[in-house]
């Protein structure tokens, strides 16, 4: 057996750490889990850290297991506990394509927390079991972006969708300056779509971008594309079957409303959005996609979203270690993770 701990980022969300290191613990398992490793429980244990998640392996980590393990959102860093109780610190090769500072830059009320983003993405990854190399990812309430920029970060193609124009105009003032400042090499093209009879449906823009001039000179760019739409029809908007994976905080009923067409005021619940914008999602989620969203326990219930997806044709993934993430945010937030995948 090897045995490894891994160092909790003690920068994590101070308001619900002791919650973060637990939910850590499911989300580490997820990824364990998806690398066909068998191991064991992953627990919080003292080893001699502030804070650390210790599990044991039947194979030793290899190159690729570690730098995976370090893309989960409380990673510090990685030990090998070896003989004795001592602690070899061992160095994974970095997951990130463009820096971490991406989703940290920007700070705005409703703004989703980036390690907790991190979280759902890396869920995703986990639960999704598409082919293909290039993976997409979809946010499809977007806000200021925070799960796009997870997911340049992660090197996957992005594509959000955000009702507030005005939001998606900053989203494209902030990626492009972004990019500048960073000298990263770059293109952006202007994205109209138009529907039926050539009306216009939804405008955006798409960058192409690389955090290396070898790496846009070989084609090995990323690209970001965000439209400003109503989420119900990025069926017309998003090319069918093409995202890997679907992350999202849903609206709130707090700081956000949820926008539907039977219900013009601010709705507390997401849940009648849902039902319209769940056939469009569906359509553009490859077989085998995941979608992951987080709510407020508070306004929508884990099995009032089963019940739904059920209806719709999904796999809810209703066991460890994809369910029992819930934790409070604040008076008002009992935060929860709901994971499906599209058959
Ligand atoms: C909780 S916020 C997402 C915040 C985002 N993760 C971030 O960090 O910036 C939910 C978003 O859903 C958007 N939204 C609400 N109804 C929508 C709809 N019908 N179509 C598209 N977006 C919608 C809101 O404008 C809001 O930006």
């Amino acid at each position: 057996m090897f045995q490894y701990a891994i160092l909790a980022n003690p920068g994590h969300n101070r308001i619900y750490f002791d919650t973060a290191v637990k939910i850590a613990c499911s989300e580490l398992m997820a990824i364990l889990e998806s690398m066909q490793l068998v191991v064991s429980e992953v627990l919080e244990k003292d080893v001699g850290l502030p804070a650390a998640l210790v599990f044991e392996s039947e194979q030793e980590l290899n190159a690729q297991q570690l730098t995976r393990i370090s893309a989960s959102s409380i990673y510090y860093a990685i030990f090998q506990i070896v003989e004795g109780g001592l602690l070899k610190p061992l160095q994974p090769t970095p997951f990130n394509t463009f820096p971490e500072s991406m989703s940290q830059i920007l700070r705005y009320t409703g703004k989703t927390n980036e390690q907790f983003t991190r979280l759902m993405v890396n869920l995703g990854l986990s639960a999704a079991n598409t082919s293909g190399e290039n993976k997409c990812l979809m946010d499809p309430m977007c806000g200021k972006g925070t799960t796009l920029y997870e997911g340049l970060i992660q090197g996957l193609d992005v594509v959000g969708v955000e009702i507030n124009a005005k939001w998606v105009q900053e989203t494209q003032t902030f990626i492009v300056k972004y990019m500048k400042n960073g000298r990263f090499k770059h293109k952006v093209v202007k994205e109209k779509r138009t529907g039926s009879g050539g009306k216009k449906i939804a405008d955006g823009f798409a960058i192409q971008a690389a955090h290396s001039k070898e790496a846009f000179a070989n084609e090995q760019s990323q690209t970001m594309k965000l439209y400003a739409a109503d989420t119900r029809i990025i069926n017309q908007i998003i090319k069918k079957n093409s995202c890997d994976i679907m992350v999202s905080d849903l609206p709130y009923g707090v700081q956000h409303g949820s926008k539907n067409s039977k219900d013009t005021k601010m709705a507390r619940s997401p849940l009648a959005l849902l039902e319209e914008a769940l056939p469009a999602w569906k359509q553009v989620l490859k077989s085998k996609g995941a979608i992951v969203l987080s709510y407020n326990e508070f306004t929508l219930k884990w099995k009032e979203l089963a019940a739904l997806f059920t209806e719709m044709g999904f796999e809810v993934k209703d066991k460890q270690p994809y369910v029992g993430y819930i934790h409070r945010v604040d008076q008002s937030i009992n935060r929860n993770i709901f994971i499906a995948v599209k058959p």
